[in-house]
């Protein structure tokens, strides 16, 4: 029985998309704020991307130069940065490509500034970036020998590490699926933005790749609140349990 709640937080087209050309419509800003304000409302202690989200949104696909960094062997073993952080940002990055510059979320992404950076990596990742982490204070983590990584095992050593018992999981489609065939999301907090994407190759709330999705997650409804412009947040708890 796990110790913690993951609550996946999400904006989406009334096509089911999280990604595409509505996300820069004149119409979407205020449901971007509202991501960030019901976000606050949950008020989590930590919050998960996959490392395609984190590339595109907070590192920029910046390239960290590892050349200065010696190539000695370091045990594949967790690295506890910091565990008085009031927040943390928690990143899927099976083979340590995000280019990290600093321990903490920067202040272009001011809504989150700050928060201490976890990131989760699978045993391919190179010495000379684990250098690099530890050089500049993130912490990490285990979660596989290979790239497909065990996220049951992840999230049971942050909960204990940082003392955590609740996640916000805040996409792509892909880390969202990977979650979901884990089962381990407990509820849905879905914000329904009343456009239509249409593109077929945009990204949608759960995307499974070549992973096989088997169960299928019924949920319940808990609650439904309008928001402006003609939107919706819907909470769903899960039928997993
Ligand atoms: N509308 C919204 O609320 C919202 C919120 C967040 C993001 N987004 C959008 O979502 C898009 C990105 O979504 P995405 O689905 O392409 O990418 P993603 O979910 O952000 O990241 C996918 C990556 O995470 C890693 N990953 C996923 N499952 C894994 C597993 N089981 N084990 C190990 N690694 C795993 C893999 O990294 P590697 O490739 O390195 O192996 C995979 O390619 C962006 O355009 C972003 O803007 C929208």
């Amino acid at each position: 029985m796990k110790s913690y709640r993951v609550i996946c937080h999400m904006a989406m087209s009334l096509d089911g998309k999280i990604d595409g050309n509505y996300l820069g419509a004149t119409g979407f800003e205020y449901f971007s704020k509202e991501y960030e304000n019901i976000h606050e409302k949950y008020n989590p202690k930590a919050w998960i991307c996959g490392r395609v989200t984190f590339e595109k949104d907070i590192t920029y696909g910046k390239q960290i130069d590892l050349s200065k960094y010696p190539d000695t062997f370091i045990p594949r073993e967790d690295f506890i940065a910091d565990t008085s952080a009031t927040a943390y940002a928690i990143a899927i990055d099976p083979s340590g490509k995000l280019g990290w510059e600093q321990g903490t979320i920067a202040e272009d992404y001011e809504d989150r500034q700050g928060e201490h950076i976890i990131t989760v990596l699978s045993e391919i990742v190179s010495n000379q970036y684990l250098a690099h982490l530890r050089a500049i204070g993130i912490s990490y983590i285990f979660a596989g020998k290979s790239k497909k990584l065990d996220l049951t095992l992840a999230l049971d050593k942050i909960s204990q590490y940082f003392n955590i018992n609740e996640f916000m999981l805040e996409g792509g489609g892909y880390i969202n699926g990977s979650f979901l065939s884990a089962g381990l999301v407990d509820e849905l907090s879905l914000i329904l933005v009343p456009m239509i994407e249409g593109t077929s190759n945009s990204v949608s709330l759960f995307e499974y790749g070549e992973n096989i999705f088997q169960p299928v997650v019924g949920f319940s409804l808990e609650k439904v609140e309008p928001l402006e412009n003609n939107g919706l947040w819907l909470i769903y708890k899960s039928n997993f349990q």
